[in-house]
């Protein structure tokens, strides 16, 4: 490679700012592909020299020109820019100066190593260390930090960024996903300008209900599904969060990801280490698409709760019956689960309070007895019967929660989150326990750990978190009040691990009113999540799409309900696509409408290892067109299921074919339509034939054969052949 080529090579893939030639000690963190590597300078600071594709050859890592871009840059010294960290010495002194001490890299197995660099204050002591673990055939990169104080007095810290990342482009191109209640994970594309662009949250415990802790950055344009070079980042943190992005006066970009600084300065004592949560990332060189594959393989081998087993399908009545159920109709409705075909009866809001019955959202949470009237034979009476017909049975609970009329806002007045001098603020008429306090969170702990010890068959739980903070203050931390939001989530995670020591497979569904919580924070200790109360099929393709580039399939439920005016076929097509359930009125559904479903459900324990455990390729986006064309291959590239949604498509629209992607080329797929209704016949010209798949990657197929008609589907599945 001559000279010039290898420059132009280092400044693209490594944005290198060319000091002088590389002489000092690396420091390298390298996947199968991605390739991050520090330097330690003359002057002991640390510094970001490449972040990119992995070299073919890793010796050419000594050749990356030095460069001025500080790792972990400290506030109050020279650096004007958003530092990564800040904080106030005990003698209020308000700057930090972070030397290279020594680094460490082991390896765990075979496809984790783990890089820890020790830097350290000359002139105080505080120390920190930069975590960055690789996983190696996932692509990912797992970084957090330590910060540990040894001075005599306490010292303050206002920013303490899990990472912070360095790039240098023509352009930045940030994907992010925004909503509300009901409209999560809206996708939204821009070019970054010079300054400051903030994403970020200050909502405490239902922390991702406007903005989602995810992000895209594609350098030089945009990528899209299978081009472009991007960063794909989430913060591990059931909380306020923070993505910074500052582009500076040279056209260079950092970003720094982290716990939201916000009103969350965190005093450390002599002796005290705080650790960030960590900031999870992948680098493609091949568009959107690798990026969500990378990011779903970790997960399911790392991130999510048995991310690599089964999950169950279920029939929940929430939308059946609100709040508004007895024993008997519950029973009744354990026929309709069987008819189904489904795992599990999921017993929803509305079983609990006796003083104060749960009879609509006003009254009743924190009192979490069974409703003598509801269920004058309590849950353990449910699970037998449930059992007695074949199902497993699970639970809703909101256990971080509670109602002023609750006999539990009675007894502890001063369990809550509240300011005292102020009125009360309600939402959904309820208000935040202070988990920060030991009590409350053994309380908590023992709502759930008590309800599965006394009904030992319970097998499911649906945890729920139906507002955020306001008005916030803890009666517990007294004068600690900043350390409010960070204690809160840490808390929560203490919580879980004590419940998940006693129950370590008991799946739980994270929800809060929809997708306001999701994260991988809280996925390690749940097995899927509620992704949006909004179960209308038009809008949940848009939400399951925007999903679907952070968060595997498993974990995301989907749910076939009556939301919208669409066919059965198509609510259940577009709940196919993630993991199916069912909240619906089995006994209104006509004959025809129960056939189908019976037999998508018997689809669906066919196709739903390619689905959870599949590679996911996104075809066609439905911001792109007026339909949405998706599908996942399994390892074997042996079988695949592709999903097809015609949205509110135009008289006379014209669609082109559709190329597949994902498979062998060499190998011989038979396609076959399935999910039809009773008695209908496929329009698919190629239905029912044997093609390569080098043939389906090529031509593709023609999904949109005949008359095309909005707001209808296929499910198409294709199998090698022996
Ligand atoms: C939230 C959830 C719903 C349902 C209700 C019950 O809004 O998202 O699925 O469980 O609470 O009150």
């Amino acid at each position: 490679m001559s000279k010039l080529v290898l420059f132009i090579y280092l400044a693209f893939f490594c944005g290198g700012t060319v000091l002088k030639a590389q002489s000092n000690k690396q420091i390298i963190i390298a996947t199968k592909n991605v390739n991050l590597v520090f330097t330690v300078g003359a002057n002991n600071r640390v510094y970001q020299a490449c972040l990119g594709k992995r070299f073919l050859n890793q010796a050419d890592n000594s050749l990356i020109p030095n460069n001025k871009h500080e790792a972990y840059i400290a506030g109050g010294m020279e650096d004007l820019l958003q530092p990564a960290i800040r904080l106030i010495h005990s003698d209020g002194n308000p700057s930090l100066e972070l030397r290279y001490v020594s680094h460490t890299t082991k390896n765990s197995d075979e496809n984790i190593s783990e890089t820890n660099i020790l830097l350290q204050d000359p002139k105080y002591s505080v120390q920190v260390i930069l975590h960055y673990q690789a996983f190696s055939s996932e692509d990912i990169i797992k970084s957090w930090t330590e910060i540990k104080n040894d001075e005599k007095g306490e010292i303050n810290v206002e920013n303490y960024a899990s990472s912070m990342l360095h790039f240098e482009a023509k352009d930045y191109w940030l994907t992010q996903f925004h909503g509300d209640w009901a409209s999560e994970m809206k996708m939204q594309e821009s070019k970054l300008t010079s300054g400051v662009k903030e994403i970020d949250s200050k909502l405490g415990t239902r922390a991702d209900m406007y903005q989602t802790p995810v992000f895209f950055l594609a350098l030089n344009k945009p990528a899209d599904e299978t081009t472009g070079e991007l960063l794909a980042g989430t913060l591990a943190w059931t909380g306020n969060f923070q993505f910074h992005f500052e582009i500076d006066e040279r056209n260079a970009l950092q970003v720094i990801s982290g716990i939201n600084p916000y009103a969350s300065a965190y005093k450390l004592k002599k002796g005290e280490t705080f650790t960030t949560p960590a900031f999870i990332f992948t680098y493609s060189t091949t568009g959107k698409g690798q990026a969500s594959r990378n990011l779903h393989q970790w997960a399911r081998n790392y991130g999510v709760l048995d991310g690599n087993k089964p999950r169950l399908t279920l029939l929940n009545n929430w939308e059946a019956t609100h709040v508004n159920f007895n024993e008997k109709e519950l029973v009744g409705l354990f026929d309709d689960a069987t008819k189904l075909g489904v795992d599990l009866f999921l017993l929803d809001d509305g079983w609990f309070g006796n003083k104060y019955p749960r009879d609509n959202d006003k009254a009743g949470l924190g009192d979490w007895q069974e409703n003598k009237a509801k269920l004058p034979n309590g849950i353990g009476y449910l699970v037998k019967q449930a059992e007695a017909k074949g199902l497993k049975f699970g639970i809703w609970l909101e256990p971080e929660m509670v109602n002023p009329k609750s006999e539990l806002y009675e007894q502890h007045p001063d369990w809550i989150l509240k300011l005292p001098n102020r009125d009360e603020n309600y939402q959904r008429n309820q208000l935040v326990l202070d988990l920060t306090n030991p009590k409350v969170a053994d309380y908590v702990y023992h709502t759930v750990v008590d309800m599965l010890t006394k009904n030992p068959g319970l097998a499911y739980i649906k945890w729920d978190c139906n507002r955020s903070m306001s008005n916030t203050w803890s009666p517990y931390l007294k004068d600690r009040q900043s350390a409010l939001f960070v204690d809160y989530t840490l808390s929560l995670y203490k919580i879980l691990d004590r419940i998940r020591q006693k129950y370590p497979h008991l799946p739980i569904m994270l929800c809060s009113g929809g997708g306001g919580r999701t994260d991988y924070g809280a996925l390690k200790y749940f097995t899927e999540f509620w992704p949006s109360d909004d179960t209308d099929p038009l809008e949940r393709v848009y939400i399951q799409w925007g999903y679907s580039n952070f968060f595997p399939a498993l974990t995301i439920s989907s749910h076939v309900t009556s939301w919208g005016k669409q066919s059965i076929k198509f609510r259940t097509d577009v709940a196919m696509m993630g993991k199916l359930g069912y909240d619906i009125k089995v006994s209104k559904m006509t004959d025809d409408e129960l056939q189908f479903s019976k037999q998508a459900d018997k689809n669906y324990n066919r196709l739903s290892n390619t689905i959870w455990f599949g590679d996911l390729y996104r075809i066609i986006s439905p911001y792109d067109e007026n339909r949405m064309v998706a599908m996942y291959v399994n390892a074997e590239k042996s079988k695949a299921v592709l999903f097809n949604y015609n949205l509110n498509t135009r008289y006379k629209e014209v669609f082109n074919r559709v190329r597949l992607q994902g498979l062998d080329s060499q190998k011989k797929y038979k396609v076959e339509e399935t999910n039809l209704m009773p008695g209908a016949k496929s329009n698919l010209a190629e239905n029912g034939r044997v093609f390569s798949g080098d043939y389906l990657m090529t031509m593709g197929l023609n999904l949109t054969p005949g008359k095309l008609i909005p707001l209808t589907s296929m499910v198409i599945e294709i199998n090698a052949e022996n």
